[in-house]
């Protein structure tokens, strides 16, 4: 039997009674997908994945994108990407700094990400405390308490997002554990700025989310920029508040599965190198989430 035990706090739930390594049946995603879209933060614990059991089990929630920076990739599959502060002869075997800041994947990206599957193989401890812990906040939450003429606004705004925006910000970080070079003009006709709508209607739960993030989010379309400025850094503040965030404080085994259209998230930087950290990730894309027949699988999308 599957069980979903909600965090009781803003974002997060736990799932219980799954084995991730076995096929998954389409009524237990179906659950999956009512959770998620419910909770936006699964944690499956206890879980054993080898790279091809990740891949099969990410796949059910869209197309795998295989990271751009074409480094720290299983040989045999790769989707499957490693991230760790961890070094073997010299050589780091991850990227070492992932997602320092708040932001949402491939929001940069015409088609934007759906779920991304983190599968922890080494947390990071000091005095028995778990380090390196995942920040979520809800863009459901943002969005509901937004005042009511900024929605309004937002309806029929779109805004750009960049990947080079966070990249430059990471070049800039002092004492950056990987470090970045300049996006080469190669680099940057493949990964061309795009818009999206700043309010979505998410196709699975029918709510609206705030889409908009200070790590790719670069300006609101059509207005002046000192207007556009503006209005993003009141979201950027507002999207962070204490009361829309959740913290997963990981376990060695835990398979930790979110929804990024309805979430941004940040990997919170307070360990050493000589903690070791190691994750392996696929990042689903959002192709089948936005077909009704998929939204169906979790008891029909909400309109
Ligand atoms: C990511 C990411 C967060 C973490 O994988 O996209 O931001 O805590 N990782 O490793
Ligand atoms: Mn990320």
């Amino acid at each position: 039997m599957v069980e979903v035990i909600p965090s009781g706090e803003v974002l997060g739930a736990r799932v219980i009674g799954l084995d991730l390594s076995q096929p998954l049946s389409d009524r237990a995603l179906g659950i999956v997908l009512r959770a998620l879209a419910d909770h936006a933060v699964l944690c499956f614990p206890g879980q054993r994945l080898d790279a091809g059991a990740q891949v099969a089990f990410s796949r059910r929630f869209g197309e795998l994108e295989v990271h751009v920076s074409g480094a720290f990739q299983d040989p045999a599959h790769p989707e499957v990407m490693t991230l760790s502060n961890i070094t073997e002869n010299g050589r780091p075997i991850g990227l070492a700094d992932a997602g320092q800041d708040w932001h949402t994947d491939m929001s940069f990206s015409r088609m934007i990400a759906f779920v991304n599957v983190l599968y922890a193989l080494k947390v990071p401890r000091r005095d028995g405390k778990a380090l390196g812990n995942t920040e979520f906040a809800s863009m459901t939450a943002a969005y509901e308490a937004l005042p009511p003429e900024l929605k309004t606004r937002l309806a029929g705004l779109t805004a750009t997002h960049d990947f080079e925006k966070f990249w430059e910000m990471m070049r800039r970080r002092k004492g950056a554990a990987t470090p970045r070079a300049p996006l080469t003009e190669e680099q940057r006709r493949k990964k061309p700025p795009v818009s999206h709508p700043m309010v979505m209607k998410h196709p699975i739960s029918g709510r609206r989310i705030l889409y908009a993030n200070p790590g790719y989010t670069m300006r609101v379309d059509g207005l002046p920029q000192d207007e556009s400025d503006a209005l993003l850094e009141y979201l950027f503040d507002h999207q962070v508040r204490p009361e829309f965030i959740y913290a997963h404080r990981w376990t060695e085994g835990d398979v930790l599965v979110w929804d990024n259209l309805q979430t941004l998230h940040n990997a919170v930087d307070d360990y050493g190198p000589d903690e070791p950290r190691l994750i392996k990730r696929c990042q689903a894309m959002a192709n089948l989430v936005f077909e009704p027949g998929f939204a169906r699988l979790a008891g029909g999308a909400a309109g």
